[in-house]
């Protein structure tokens, strides 16, 4: 339970100041994490994607394998939500695009294919437009 709130918690990469960040999801735990909560993780400052880049940068694909178990269990919560515009399926098919994504992080991480991580983490860049457009 405890593991599942850190998940997608900016509380759990960025320490006090998440604490703030998070702490409407926090206390209803029990619910999916927002699509806003899993873009803030994801693409805030020292989100997953930041720290992904940086880890990869050092090489560190123990820690990029780390976050990105994380990052496929946050992004999941996408699945459980609807998108404030749009249709709810074609939102899940654009959104199981960006978790495929993650999960081709974490494979490439055991790896240790730094270009791979890179080529994934692109991809995932190249997918904002798109669903914002539709769905934002
Ligand atoms: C699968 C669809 C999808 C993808 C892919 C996606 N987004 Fe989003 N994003 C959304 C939706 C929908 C919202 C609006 C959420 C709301 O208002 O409830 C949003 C909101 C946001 C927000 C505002 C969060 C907030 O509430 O403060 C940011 C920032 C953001 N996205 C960044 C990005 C970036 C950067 C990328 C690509 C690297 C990206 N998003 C990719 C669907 C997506």
């Amino acid at each position: 339970m405890f593991r599942k709130l850190m998940q997608c918690s900016v509380f759990a990469l960025l320490g006090v100041v998440g604490v703030l960040a998070t702490y409407g999801w926090a206390i209803s735990a029990n619910k999916a994490a927002s699509i806003s909560d899993v873009m803030k993780a994801s693409f805030g400052k020292g989100g997953f994607k930041a720290k992904i880049t940086e880890a990869s940068k050092n090489k560190n694909y123990d820690e990029v394998a780390k976050l990105g178990r994380d990052w496929v269990a946050c992004v999941e919560n996408l699945l459980k939500n609807k998108p404030p515009r749009g249709d709810e399926k074609e939102f899940h098919a654009r959104a199981e695009k960006f978790l495929n994504l993650t999960r081709e992080i974490v494979a490439a991480a055991e790896k240790g294919d730094g270009k791979a991580i890179a080529a994934s983490l692109k991809g995932i860049g190249g997918l904002c437009g798109d669903c914002h457009k539709n769905h934002k």
